[in-house]
């Protein structure tokens, strides 16, 4: 059997390496991973294939940035001739970036089998360019891999047969959990100089945070006065560098340390030691959810609301007051949340539906 992972954005890699190597463990299985190229950048891409172990890609696009437009089109045109010649058992796509939906539109068109592991998100935000990503791709998908009960929930509202859809768990937690002991090693914080379970970790990169000056301003200034009261490191996506450097807004940052994208390991291991974590990214309210740190995800809704039922994270406005308010009145880092099937067995339930078309609970 021959199966076929596109990636293309950095979340999309580290959710492909425990399928990878579920993978490699099935008798039969051709695995072959083909990289769009949306994220080019060696520390939003290579570091990411290195840290995890992740073979290299046999295929890349090379599609770079562009519009959604653009790059949506330029991954169709250039997976489609891919994917005839390589005649694949099953197309397997991740998460609900541009690369996800590119991928599974040429899959679904060819007749191919499509596979979505992180099925049925839905933040029901249709502002937000992901939110189309996901709707179309599960709307597309022959097998649904479902991370969560309220996912599988969303897609029998859509009336998505339920034989499509399996509650297999989370990959991004089996990733976590397999690389966790790895990352402690490391010992990030002491070696940054950052107090053990004190300090803040901030990512933000999310063009409804950082694209508007009016809005990202009021951000800079709320870590800048964070940075006052506790040491703020602050891993800096490319696209809000640039915002950075564009608006000026670097100097009003404070005692904030702005640094480049971290790989793997070292993000983790940073967000395991954190006293607070201040985000706009999917994952990441996932992983704090697992290891019990608090998290203030700074969004109006969030695809996971599992992370605030039953997890540490806390939805926060935009603003400088909201954010700052919501800093101060912190919850105490907690034990590991314990949620259904987020097990790290999530990959080995993908392998064993597609390989052997069986359900593992
Ligand atoms: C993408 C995903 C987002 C995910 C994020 C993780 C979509 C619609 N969005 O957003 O869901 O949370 O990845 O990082 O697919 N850039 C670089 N180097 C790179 C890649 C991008 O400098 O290697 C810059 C370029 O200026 C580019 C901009 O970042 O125009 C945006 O990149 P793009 O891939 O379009 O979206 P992300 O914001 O990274």
């Amino acid at each position: 059997m021959r199966i076929v992972s596109v990636v293309g954005a950095r979340p999309n890699f580290v959710k492909l390496a425990p399928v990878a190597r579920a993978l490699a463990t099935q008798r039969g299985v051709e695995h072959i991973v083909v990289h769009t190229g949306q994220h080019y950048d060696p520390l939003l891409s290579e570091s990411f294939f290195t840290d995890l172990e992740i073979p290299q890609p046999k295929h890349n696009l090379d599609v770079g940035s562009g519009t959604h437009a653009q790059q949506t089109a330029r991954i169709m045109e250039r997976f489609e001739p891919l994917c005839g010649e390589l005649q694949p058992d099953w197309v397997l796509v991740y998460g609900d970036v541009n690369s996800t939906v590119a991928a599974g539109l040429v899959a679904a068109k060819l007749g191919v089998r499509l596979a979505h592991v992180e099925a049925g998100l839905r933040s029901y935000d249709r502002s937000m360019p992901e939110e189309y990503n996901r709707v179309v791709t599960d709307h597309l998908a022959d097998l649904l891999f479902a991370p969560s009960r309220d996912a599988v929930a969303n897609l029998a509202r859509e009336g998505i047969p339920a034989e499509r859809v399996a509650f297999v768990g989370n990959v991004m937690i089996d990733a976590l959990v397999h690389a966790r002991a790895q990352a402690r090693r490391l010992r990030t914080a002491e070696r940054l100089g950052l107090p053990e379970g004190k300090f803040a970790l901030v990512t933000l990169h999310r063009p409804s945070n950082v694209d508007d000056p009016q809005v990202f301003g009021g951000l800079c200034d709320a870590l800048a006065e964070i940075s006052r009261e506790r040491p703020t490191l602050f891993p800096a996506h490319p696209r809000t560098q640039a915002r950075l450097t564009r608006t000026g807004f670097v100097s009003r940052l404070g005692k904030v340390r702005l640094c480049d994208p971290l790989p793997y390991l070292a993000m983790l291991d940073l967000t395991e030691s954190a006293g607070l974590v201040i985000t706009d990214s999917g994952g990441i309210q996932e992983e704090t959810t697992f290891l019990g740190v608090p998290c203030l995800t700074v969004r109006p809704n969030t695809e996971r609301p599992i992370t605030i039922d039953q997890g540490t994270n806390r939805l926060v406005a935009p603003t400088r007051d909201a954010i700052l308010a919501a800093a101060r009145n912190g919850q105490a880092r907690g034990p590991a949340r314990q949620l259904e099937r987020w097990d790290g067995r999530a990959a080995e339930r993908i392998a064993a539906a597609l390989v052997e078309g069986r359900r593992l609970d």
